[in-house]
């Protein structure tokens, strides 16, 4: 076991636990936005950065491992100024039109922006110059580029939870694309339409079509199985 602090408690976990798993079984809120568990824990959008006593640099929760005797903070004045910085990056790129976006109220960029009361992008994003056409051409499924944080979430889950692979990462930096097959040529992709890259994404950037017919709060979530493929796989919907 290991012993460390979490914003002044002493807490016991269990080794390999991250800070992100300690903090939540201490009832510590840290927000996440690219993490999803065992599916896509690369740590890229770095919104769930802690201090932690003893370091100079901010961590990212998600992906580190806790050790003996670590001082957390999850919500100090530093780590708070360093979420709202992310947040107003993230928006730099992002098309801000959520009464029209079909993920208006069940967003989670949207949901942490107005919890750190980040409304606005103080800056002018290098992909806002870009021309980034949807692609609607899948009868199920589309993608607003303009909407896109570049989580990854849709590619790992596409990749570990399907073992697809048709969604891709293109390029780098700041010319990195989600490379995802909903263009006219999706018939020849290997694309299944099991639309769990849609329920993995965070923000309104990949959708089930069929979500434009009701907003998040009028339907329930159920276990069901899929007809897609005759496969049975079992999936929430
Ligand atoms: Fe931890 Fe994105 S949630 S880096």
């Amino acid at each position: 076991m290991v012993s460390l602090m979490i914003n002044g408690y002493e807490c016991m976990v269990q080794e390999g636990t991250t800070i992100l798993e300690a903090a939540q079984g201490a009832g510590a809120q840290i927000p996440t936005l690219c993490f999803l568990k065992e599916i896509n824990e690369i740590g890229s959008c770095r919104l769930c950065v802690v201090e932690a006593e003893g370091e100079d640099h901010l961590l990212p929760a998600c992906n580190t491992i806790v050790r003996e005797g670590m001082k957390i903070q999850t919500e100090s004045p530093r780590v708070v100024a360093a979420r709202r910085e992310v947040l107003d990056l993230l928006l730099s790129n992002h098309k801000r039109n959520c009464f029209f976006c079909s993920r208006n109220g069940a967003c989670d960029l949207q949901k942490w922006c107005n919890y750190y009361g980040v409304e606005e992008s103080r800056y002018i994003g290098s992909r806002k110059k870009i021309e980034r056409p949807p692609k609607d051409s899948h009868p199920f499924l589309s993608y607003h580029p303009e909407l896109c944080i570049h989580c990854q979430r849709c590619v790992s889950t596409c990749e570990n939870a399907t073992g697809r692979h048709a969604i891709n990462l293109g390029k780098t930096g700041m010319f990195t694309v989600i490379d995802v097959p909903f263009g006219d040529d999706w018939k020849t992709t290997l694309c299944e339409s099991c639309g769990n890259c849609a329920q993995a994404c965070p923000t309104g950037a990949l959708t089930e079509k069929r979500t434009k017919q009701y907003r998040p709060w009028e339907v329930r979530r159920v276990r069901t199985t899929c007809p897609h493929c005759a496969t049975g796989c079992q999936m929430d919907l």
